[in-house]
């Protein structure tokens, strides 16, 4: 096909859901208002050198007070689709009991909003920011949580579900369980690897619980004729390669961090059991798993939601044998993390590999045949700034997402069951531990005021969620 400029452009399926996505932390600011409760990440961003200067999401990109300026920039990029994420405290303030009705009418107006320019929600329950009071109970490393994210994605579903009919219950709980409970680098910022294992178990026994919640719980539906509920996980996936295909070592290495990485959780979702390549002391405790969990966990889910940014690829390297491009491998001592010649790197040091995408996208089609797949993030921070004439020139952006969505368009021509793409992010935002020094979205956010800048990327997006099609070939948008 060819579009009004004579470009040729190359077609989606009919039916292909165009998006973005944002997280409730990272934009909403407003920590404190409407009966909110303070979530984890008020906490761990108000700890004194935890985020890059000091940067807490207290204002964000203010989206609690700007719910219009939001849908009018979702509307001019032509998205058939937005995923956003609850705050649990906004609608909990302890994690518990009654529902706060000011929280459920923040969101509950966004939905009508949405709604009004036909634009479907896809709602995630759990981007990150767990009720503090939670926390001080032991967190996601106490079972309990488990029972109580499922009473509370009932209450959503109850409230929203007349009108929401996408769920994603948790979003990348690996993430939650390593850089939370691990490494610290995240809220709440604990460095135990028992306790983060035995999160790993609890948020995957949270998700099995809350997907037939929220199945019981969602009203039938307002509009007639709406689609069915449908229920699925977001999970950060990487495409993992020994750096050298023919060291045996680094494929052994590849295999163990491919385990850890992906293994950890798509393999209780879809097999009922954690991988036999899982290191044990990553591996929960016989006494956290219960007789049953894995039967809960193992839900039937309706869709599987995939972040993907960059590879991953590995070497065995003695200490003090790194080479160019190459970094420790955080938590496997002995090994490296390796960038080939020639592979761009993000403003986030991260690898940028379209093919990675598609190499997952394959495997994903053979492991859970048949499974509907979004991707629900993919996107880059770049260095954005705006020139004098007011303009925001992010070509790479555009060469990185045009780049992933042909890998996309390749992956489902060989058969891959992918029906949408979320780009990350609708707008710049509090990026966790980095605050706001890395830009991800295709809006500028002027934090200072406040302005939303559209970049060329979201020009470029939007032709592709109008058209649903890329162009065709190489070249990208404007450079
Ligand atoms: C993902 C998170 C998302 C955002 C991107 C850059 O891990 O889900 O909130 O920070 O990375």
């Amino acid at each position: 096909m060819s579009s009004a400029d004579g470009q040729q452009r190359e077609k989606f399926p009919e039916g292909f859901l165009w998006g973005v996505a944002t997280a409730a932390y990272q934009i909403e600011g407003a920590p404190a208002e409407d009966g909110k409760g303070p979530s984890v990440w008020d906490t761990f961003s108000h700890t004194p050198g935890r985020i890059t200067r000091g940067d807490t999401g207290d204002i964000a990109c203010d989206s609690y007070h700007r719910v219009d300026d939001d849908l009018a920039l979702l509307s001019a990029l032509s998205v058939g689709a937005y995923r956003f994420s609850i705050s649990w405290p906004r609608i909990q303030p302890d994690g518990r009991g009654t529902v706060n009705q000011a929280g459920i009418g923040y969101y509950s107006r966004l939905v009508d909003g949405l709604l009004e320019r036909g634009i479907a929600p896809v709602v995630t329950l759990y981007h990150w920011d767990l009720p503090q009071a939670l926390q001080d109970k032991g967190g996601w490393a106490a079972r309990e949580v488990a029972e109580l994210f499922a009473e509370y994605a009932s209450a959503v579903a109850s409230a929203l579900g007349d009108r929401v009919r996408r769920w994603i219950t948790l979003n990348e709980p690996q993430v939650v369980a390593s850089q939370g409970y691990r490494t610290g680098t995240h809220a709440p910022g604990i460095t135990d690897p028992a306790q983060a294992a035995a999160a790993t178990h609890h948020l995957l026994l949270a998700h099995g619980r809350a997907v037939p919640a929220i199945r019981a719980s969602s009203p039938p539906a307002a509009a007639p004729g709406a689609a069915p509920v449908e229920v699925g996980i977001t999970l950060n996936l990487t495409q993992v390669r020994p750096a050298d295909p023919a060291s045996e070592a680094d494929r052994e290495l590849a295999a163990g961090l491919d385990a850890e990485l992906n293994g950890t959780f798509l393999e209780p979702l879809l097999r009922g059991r954690y991988p036999a390549l899982l290191r044990r002391e990553r591996t929960p405790d016989p006494g956290v798993v219960a007789e049953g969990d894995f039967a809960v966990i193992g839900a039937p889910i309706d869709f599987l939601g995939v972040n993907y940014y960059s590879p991953r690829i590995v070497a065995v390297r003695r200490d003090g044998d790194l080479r160019r491009g190459e970094s420790p491998l955080e938590g496997w001592p002995g090994a490296a993390s390796v960038r080939p010649d020639g592979m761009p790197v993000t403003a986030m040091g991260w690898l940028s590999d379209p093919e990675g995408l598609f190499e997952l996208l394959l495997r994903l089609r053979d492991e859970a045949p048949g499974l509907p797949l979004y991707i629900t993030e993919n996107g880059m921070a770049c260095y954005d700034y705006v020139s004098p004439e007011g303009r925001v020139a992010d070509g790479e952006r555009i060469d990185y997402l045009h780049g992933h969505l042909r890998a996309a368009r390749r992956a489902i021509r060989e058969g891959a069951s992918l029906r949408g793409y979320f780009a990350w992010s609708l707008m710049d935002n509090f990026e966790w531990a980095h605050g706001y020094s890395k830009r991800f979205g295709l809006v500028f956010t002027d934090y200072g005021t406040g302005r939303r800048i559209p970049k060329d990327s979201a020009g470029w997006y939007a032709e592709v969620a109008r058209t649903s099609s890329i162009p065709a070939g190489e070249a990208a948008g404007p450079a």
